[in-house]
């Protein structure tokens, strides 16, 4: 007997999405430079609020540490999918928000690069490199 969970059985999620927005700040001289420094506090914040507004009560918007992309952020990435985004405004903000929590799509001029720096237009299957975009 095992306490492995069930592989083939769907894992009931207790939030429907998970909203990490890094908020990580380091010294402005830093040479990987931080999301804090570009405004991902305000971002976030307002994302919590117009979330709730929305009524998306089965969506949680967290803070967290560095995500290591910190040269493409403010960087922000949801779950269960694992697609990231680069807001820089409000609207970026309220774009999300609607077109991915709301309309299941994806918001996609704001999705954050591939770490290649590639679009996925370019990629075959064997070089997708799981931005979550597609
Ligand atoms: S500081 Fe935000 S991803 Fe690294």
């Amino acid at each position: 007997m095992t306490d492995a969970p069930d592989k083939q059985k769907p894992v009931e999620l207790f939030f429907r999405a998970h909203v990490f927005c890094c908020t990580n700040q380091r010294p402005d001289d830093h040479s990987r430079g931080s999301c804090a420094s570009k405004g991902s506090l305000k971002l976030r914040d307002y994302m919590k609020v117009r979330a709730k507004e929305l009524g998306l009560s089965d969506v949680r918007i967290n803070s967290s540490g560095c995500l290591d992309r910190c040269e493409d952020g403010p960087a922000m990435v949801i779950y269960p999918e694992g697609v990231w985004y680069s807001p820089k405004t409000r609207e970026d903000i309220d774009e999300i928000l609607q077109k991915h929590l709301l309309d299941g799509g994806r918001a996609r001029t704001l999705l954050m690069a591939q770490p290649s720096g590639r679009d996925c237009s370019e990629l075959n299957d064997d070089e997708c490199e799981n931005c979550g975009g597609c």
